[in-house]
């Protein structure tokens, strides 16, 4: 755990971090710095070495302090996710050297830019998110050295500011532990294993309670599809029930769903070796959801959540489930298997029965690592949000920009649903074509959606297809390897600002 600081003296720190902007007024910039550090910097901007540009990284040295000064880029360029990201640069960088103590020069200019609060909390988060390296099973020699105290130079003392960066050490745990979920390996991390840790995580709050249902249960509750997909794999699945019960008493509450695919290798459409390889990831949309719910709980949000996680292995053998095969949701609803590599949504579809048999939400909210088909519509820097609902869609992407997240609104509509349909049952697991692969996998969740009586939506819903949430071979500057935990900042944010 790092302990944050504010303006700790210059000569306790190992490394003194100096974010630099291309500015025509260095001498502005760098006003509460001490005369030797601005003269290191000067001499280093004066002779062309230094210049500002994003994410540069320069290493100085004055008589008693090593100075890391990172480019922030041009001013009008420059906006609160600039920062964040600098600042992940510099602490990896920084841990390169055998440190404890790191400083951040926080520029007037950028407290200009971003108010205390706001700069506690992103400055905090992105030190905790750049500081975590899944290294467990690295030799203690190759892994980086992890900082253990962080400090705010240059700023005054605010509440504002020591909020925030309260704030920011619950919500950058909360990222962590959905990347430190994501990266364990498969053999490791098993249905079970998320189990185990949802009920973990119930010790640490007296309103969290957590039930798991095996497969007996789901076999009395008639949760065909989870069943289905679970039948190939020597492991059990789970059906995690988490409640957060920490807002008013009837309160309606938001249901978060993560589809918990521990490996995914197609099953009996088994995935090509290339595109098996990653497969560990496959239960990102588990993870988010318990990261969101740790940093609930660590920031004591007075909320009411719940939390369903349907978990299984995709696997082929013998037993598996086959294409051509029947499944029949626990709504009554048949669904006839194209592919069974299109598992996620025959998982989360038992998930969101179960919502409408066991709750009535304000709004649910579901997680997934879904489709290729996402990642090529958006790259790999974004995740796809889809929402019937203009309103919760407004708020979702205003509280990603609160977090310097970035989402992306893709369509949901008959065109899609129309594709889905199937001969033999009420809906086919894939869809008729190759195109809008991520539409027609949200379309079909949104079926899921529908009370069977009524016909009608049984309650507001938001999916975000979260395919592109890990950087499988070496991460990115502001970030090392793994699953990046990008969304549960979001949703964070979300639940804080408008639930
Ligand atoms: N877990 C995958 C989706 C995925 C693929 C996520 C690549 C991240 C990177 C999902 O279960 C899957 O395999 N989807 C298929 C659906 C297809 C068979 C309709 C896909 O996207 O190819
Ligand atoms: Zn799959
Ligand atoms: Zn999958």
């Amino acid at each position: 755990m790092i302990t944050f600081t504010l303006n700790t003296p210059l000569a306790e720190l190992d490394t003194l971090i100096v974010p630099l902007m291309q500015t025509e007024d260095l001498e502005a910039h760098l006003a509460e710095l001490p005369e030797e550090i601005r003269r290191a910097v000067r001499a280093a901007v004066s002779r062309g070495d230094i210049t500002g540009k994003k994410f540069d990284i320069h290493t100085l040295y004055t008589d008693t302090c090593r100075v890391l000064v990172i480019g922030l880029g041009a001013l009008e360029q420059c906006s609160e996710r600039t920062w964040k990201q600098a600042i992940g640069v510099a602490t990896i960088k920084a841990e390169e050297h055998k440190i404890v103590t790191l400083g951040i020069y926080v520029p007037t200019i950028v407290q200009d830019m971003i108010a205390d609060e706001a700069l506690g909390q992103t400055t905090t988060i992105a030190v905790l998110v750049g500081d975590y390296a899944y290294d467990e099973f690295q030799s203690i020699d190759a892994r980086p050295t992890h900082i253990s105290t962080c400090s705010f130079i240059g700023v005054s003392e605010s509440e504002a500011l020591l909020r925030g960066i309260q704030i920011g050490m619950c919500i950058g745990r909360g990222v962590n532990f959905t990347r430190h979920l994501g990266n364990t390996p498969p053999s490791v991390m098993t249905p079970a294993l998320l189990a185990s840790t949802a009920m973990e995580l119930a010790k640490e709050h007296e309103h969290l309670t957590v039930r798991v249902l095996e497969r007996a249960d789901m076999e009395v509750l008639g949760m065909g599809c989870l069943l289905g997909v679970a039948q190939g794999s020597e492991l059990p699945p789970k059906f995690i029930i988490m409640e957060f019960m920490n807002g008013d008493a009837g309160e309606k509450p938001v249901v978060l769903i993560g589809k918990g695919i521990t490996f995914d290798s197609g099953g009996l459409s088994l995935k090509p070796a290339d595109f098996m390889t990653d497969m560990k990831f496959d239960m990102l949309g588990a993870g988010t959801a318990l990261g969101v719910v740790h940093a609930a709980l660590l920031l004591d949000l007075k909320k009411n959540l719940v939390v369903l996680i349907p978990s299984a292995e995709n696997m082929p053998s013998g037993t598996s489930f086959r294409p051509d095969d029947v499944l029949t949701a626990m709504n009554g609803k048949t669904v006839e298997i194209g592919n069974t590599d299109a598992e996620g949504r025959l998982i989360l579809a038992d998930a969101l029965c179960y919502t409408t048999a066991n709750y009535d939400p304000k709004l649910v909210i579901d997680f997934a690592t879904l489709t290729g088909a996402c990642v090529v519509a958006l790259g790999t820097e974004r995740s796809a949000l889809f929402t019937p609902h203009d309103d919760i869609a407004a708020s979702l992407l205003r509280s990603a920009e609160a977090a310097s997240e970035w989402i992306w609104r893709l369509p949901l509509g008959e065109e899609f649903t129309e594709l889905m349909k199937s001969p033999v049952a009420d809906i086919s697991n894939i869809s008729s074509t190759r195109y809008g692969g991520a539409s027609t996998a949200a379309a079909f969740l949104e079926f899921f959606t529908f009370d069977t009586e009524t016909k009608k939506p049984a309650y507001p819903w938001a999916h975000f297809d979260l395919s592109s949430a890990y950087k499988g071979k070496s991460g990115k500057p502001w970030q090392r390897y793994g699953a990046t935990g990008d969304v549960v900042q979001t949703v964070v944010e979300f639940l804080r600002a408008t639930v």
